[in-house]
């Protein structure tokens, strides 16, 4: 391997919410319990989807120039920056995007928010598929919409979509919106074409706007394909919005910058109205610089982060095989995020916070967060050094024995 994904970095200082901060009663409180003094006693976070991996060098160097500068003024993307990100869309999912279509926003969750806030009458119903990425139902909720549930089905370790219970429920007429997680976080699905081909031909059929969520769309699974749902179709691309981002890719979540990809014009005039009601329309000086680093010559590390992300798999799999089997693992298609089955344990998602947070040491997202389909489930991020995985596992393996 060309990059060093093994040597642990120490994040203490760096105010990184997964190292430095615990959730409780819906607010992020600092304390040093990850910090290196604690040795074996440390609590290994992984839960926040980021990795613990530096980022792309190239990325650091563009970033290094940009800081020398020393003038950090408002910033907008120029002719370069928006030739990078069609240049990288079209060659790696084969779809043709106009300049024209691209909105900058301060991240997929803040535009999740925004679509809703633009999109949507009070009233209105959103669908999304749970289990699924909580913020999902917060942008619904937050935003006076109602949410409508379309749950995936599991069946033999693996997640597909109910298109029965999916075609009925888009067929109310207040249902305006259905939020498609792809590639989906947490049960790692990398939708099939045929999959989204029937989603989005049920949304079309019901003028329901499809919400595609493409922020894990470049880690993908040797053997795996990813399709876009908006490349499938002109009619797709018509009736979607999709929501890109180098942040999870390449991580560089905290310099808030993503692509929100909206072909319909009147509802990219909504959107675009609403991003400036708020006075987000001048994005990251940082985010720019480091997206166009990132898509330009980041490809190589992204394919080596990838397979380093396998063989963390491969080992979860492996060890729990030998020392948990009654942990069921889902299989990793796409995203760094493993979805693992300990509902054999028959305990409450407060007990297994516990167990795992106290007893363990390591700090999980429970399978709950995501939905009450989620019971029992429990989510690990993979993108971190062996070592860390190894000992993480190590201490479940002595707490739940
Ligand atoms: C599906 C999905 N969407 C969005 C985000 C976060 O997006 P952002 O940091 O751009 O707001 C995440 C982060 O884990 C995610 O998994």
């Amino acid at each position: 391997m060309t990059y060093d994904f093994d040597t642990e970095i120490n994040r203490e200082g760096t105010n990184s919410v997964k190292w430095e901060f615990i959730a409780k009663d819906g607010e992020l409180h600092y304390g040093d319990h990850a910090a290196a003094k604690y040795g074996a006693d440390r609590i290994l976070p992984m839960w926040v989807a980021d990795m613990d991996f530096r980022c792309p060098p190239a990325v650091i160097e563009a970033l290094e120039q940009r800081v020398q500068h020393g003038i950090f003024g408002y910033s907008k993307p120029t002719d370069s920056y928006y030739e990078t990100l069609l240049r990288w869309i079209k060659r790696r999912y084969g779809w043709d995007v106009e300049r024209e279509w691209v909105s900058l926003a301060p991240g997929v969750v803040p535009a999740l928010n925004m679509l809703v806030q633009s999109l949507m009458e009070p009233g209105d119903k959103a669908l999304i598929q749970r289990p699924v990425y909580y913020p999902f139902t917060n942008s619904v909720l937050n935003n006076g919409g109602e949410l409508v549930t379309n749950s995936l089905v599991h069946e033999n370790g693996r997640y597909t979509m109910d298109f029965d219970d999916l075609a009925a429920k888009a067929a109310d007429p207040t249902v305006k919106m259905a939020i498609l997680c792809s590639p989906h976080n947490p049960v790692s699905r990398v939708w099939t074409k045929d999959e989204l081909t029937r989603f989005g031909e049920i949304c079309l059929e019901n003028d329901v706007i499809v919400i595609s969520d493409e922020i894990h769309c470049d880690l993908i699974v040797a053997g795996q394909t990813f399709t876009s749902f908006a490349a499938i179709s002109d009619e797709f691309a018509q009736n979607s919005i999709i929501c890109t981002a180098p942040s999870k890719t390449f991580n560089l979540a905290g310099l808030k910058t993503s692509n929100i990809i909206i072909r319909n014009e009147e509802w990219r005039a909504k959107f675009r109205r609403q991003i400036e009601r708020n006075g987000l329309h001048m994005p990251n000086a940082f985010g720019i610089v480091a997206m166009e680093a990132a898509y330009n010559h980041g490809e190589a590390w992204l394919e080596e982060a990838m397979a380093y992300i396998q063989a963390n798999f491969a080992y979860l799999v492996e060890f729990m095989a030998e020392h948990l089997p009654q942990v069921k693992v889902i299989p990793l298609e796409g995203t760094y995020l493993a979805w693992c089955d300990f509902s054999y344990l028959g305990l409450s998602s407060a007990a297994r916070k516990a167990l795992m947070m106290e007893e363990a040491k390591v700090y999980l997202d429970e399978g709950e967060m995501f939905g009450p389909e989620g019971e029992g489930f429990e989510r690990f991020n993979l993108a971190c050094p062996r070592s860390i995985l190894v000992e993480a596992l190590e201490r479940i393996k002595m707490a739940v024995g």
